[in-house]
């Protein structure tokens, strides 16, 4: 049996004897769906633009070279068409269970919904949810994926946003606090596919005190000497493995 095998194995006892799993995840669970991350080497920060990507989904980006913005963000940051993969589905099959209380997430993409899972805590919003700045009125990504240029309120001709927290924007408040309340009352927390960079994101993790810490990504990040099981693995080589 290969390490690897011997890590699955810890991993399925650790499931099977949780009551009460918290999953926080990033980027790196979407890439089998075809969206790519952000950090890896074929990440979306690793492409030449004429700014730096961390430049345009910033606020100051989003008011000043709108237009820009929106180019970018229509191009690389709307994957209407991606599907959920096996990572998403096995923590909505974990949360049908009863053994998830819920997922929190940097993705912006909607797909641990669209996997089936209720309980989901998206620190950095959603690109499903488009609000105008003006009138407030609701647009779905759809329509943002299909206007022209810079998309308008049909109501009130506003300037229409994402609801994603972008650079220089603060996280919501209720949103953060319900995924802390889920990371302190878990038994187990399983940190997948995230570089674990971004701050406050990435500092919820250290309000876990639970039995067992997982940690599973490709690269390595920060937080490796702390996970109880640390599997540095592609998930293609390990979620397919594990049994609900
Ligand atoms: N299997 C395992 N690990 C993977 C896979 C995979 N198939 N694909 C990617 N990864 C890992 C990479 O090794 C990388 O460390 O996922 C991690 C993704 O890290 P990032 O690209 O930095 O994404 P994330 O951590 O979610 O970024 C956080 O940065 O720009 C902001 O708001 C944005 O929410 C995002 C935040």
């Amino acid at each position: 049996m290969t390490s690897l095998d011997e890590k699955i194995q810890e991993l399925q006892e650790i499931i099977d004897n949780a009551e009460r799993i918290v999953f926080f995840t990033g980027a790196g669970v979407s890439t089998d769906s075809g969206i790519p991350d952000f950090r890896s080497q074929d990440g979306l920060y690793h492409m030449q633009y004429d700014y730096p990507p961390e430049t345009i989904v910033s606020h100051s980006f989003f008011v000043n070279q709108t237009e820009e913005f929106y180019r970018f963000y229509k191009d690389k940051m709307l994957a209407l068409d991606a599907e959920p993969n096996y990572t998403h589905k096995l923590m909505a099959d974990l949360e049908a269970k009863g053994k998830c209380i819920g997922v929190v997430t940097q993705n912006i993409d909607g797909l641990h919904q669209k996997a089936g899972s209720k309980k989901v805590y998206e620190l950095h919003g959603s690109v499903l949810r488009n609000y105008c700045t003006k009138c407030g009125t609701f647009y779905d990504a759809k329509y943002i994926k299909e206007s022209e240029g810079i998309p308008r309120c049909e109501k009130c001709g506003g300037l229409i946003k994402p609801d994603v927290v972008l650079y220089e924007e603060g996280l919501n408040e209720e949103i953060l606090n319900g995924a802390l309340n889920a990371i302190e009352s878990a038994d187990v927390l399983i940190i997948l596919g995230t570089s674990l960079v971004v701050y406050p994101a990435a500092g919820l993790v250290r309000y876990f005190r639970g039995d067992k810490l997982v940690l599973i990504n490709r690269d390595v990040t920060p937080y490796d000497s702390n996970a109880d099981l640390l599997i540095q693995a592609s998930f293609s080589d390990v979620i397919p493995k594990l049994k609900v």
